[in-house]
């Protein structure tokens, strides 16, 4: 099988770093030539949980290097989902399957409509990944990965890799119900994410202080609400309980948004506490820590030259 990730970020090198061990040809898409030219010369190096270890998938900026692709793994941030479906069309063949584990929602509509819904793979990963510089990554934190197709069939291919995944060691499982996922990891992000960002605290502070706590309370029981709303089946019973179990169990992690923030970029807030806001309004229903969250962090986003501290 021929494997392309595309976005050479955090996630993306872990799953590349992991996947090089497979017996598939494993190729690492960027869009910028000089990164990509410096990991396909050093390859990637991982430190943490894992251990220290490196990995040298083909690393290329130009589409052409890799002609035709059965599996293409989407790691760039939500607002670059259509670009980087852009960079992938000449890849496409009959049956290419296109995966994201992306955080937020939205990701799986935006494939679905550039490339048609029955292509699409969609899930979550629970591993935790920071980008310390390109091609150096620390594996934060171990945790499983699903994943499944919109109409809740299991076609062989996605069998397979399952099988892939799970012989280089990212414990994979099939799910029938990526919706239940996505929207279960949506409120995951929506009480720790932007908290975290705005807070500038690793995961497991959140739970130490009376005001972070309620607040994170307060953005879960809305998502949850706009959740039950829409009828989705999450995969957890108590959605409070799980979020600070998360926080816990990933105390020492620094959240992705926390990550974009410290390096001033663009945050994928839209697709995570934004997408509780739009929902809110569209359903009627009252979120307004989550709008709180959102118009914190848009203006953290527009300030970062004028923060005081930067
Ligand atoms: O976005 C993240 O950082 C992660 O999804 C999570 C679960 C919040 C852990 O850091």
């Amino acid at each position: 099988m021929k494997i392309v990730i595309v976005g050479p970020g955090a996630m993306g090198c872990l799953i590349a770093a992991f996947l090089s061990k497979s017996k598939e040809e494993v190729w690492l898409l960027d869009k910028n030539k000089e990164n990509a030219a410096k990991i396909n010369e050093l390859g990637i190096s991982v430190e943490g949980v894992s251990g220290s270890w490196q990995a040298k998938p083909k690393t290329t900026a130009n589409v052409e290097d890799i002609a035709k692709a059965d599996l293409i793994l989407i790691c760039v941030k939500s607002f670059h989902t259509k670009q980087a479906l852009e960079q992938i069309k000449p890849l496409l063949q009959q049956n290419t399957k296109i995966m994201t584990l992306q955080n937020g929602i939205g990701n799986i509509e935006i494939i679905s409509e550039l490339t048609g819904e029955e292509r699409v793979i969609g899930g979550i990963t629970n591993e935790g990944a920071t980008l310390i510089e390109t091609g150096k990554i620390r594996h934060a934190g171990r945790g499983e990965t699903l994943i499944g197709t919109i109409d809740g069939k299991v076609p062989v291919e996605i069998r397979s890799i399952r099988e892939i995944f799970n012989k280089v060691g990212l414990q994979t499982k099939l799910s029938r119900d990526i919706k239940g996922l996505i929207w279960s990891k949506l409120i995951i992000n929506a009480g720790i994410n932007a908290l975290t960002a705005i807070t500038r605290l690793s995961n497991g502070r959140l739970t130490e202080f009376e005001g972070t706590k309620r607040i994170l309370r307060e953005a879960v029981t809305e998502a949850t609400r706009i959740a039950k709303r829409k009828r989705i089946k999450l995969i957890y019973d108590d959605p409070l309980a799980k979020v600070e179990a998360v926080c816990e169990g990933t105390s020492g992690n620094i959240s992705s948004m926390l990550q974009d923030v410290l390096k001033n970029k663009r945050t994928e807030i839209d697709f995570i506490n934004g997408v509780i806001v739009r929902l809110g309004q569209e359903l009627g229903i009252a979120v307004p820590t989550n709008k709180l969250l959102v118009d914190l962090i848009k203006t953290i986003e527009s300030s970062y030259k004028q923060r005081l501290d930067a």
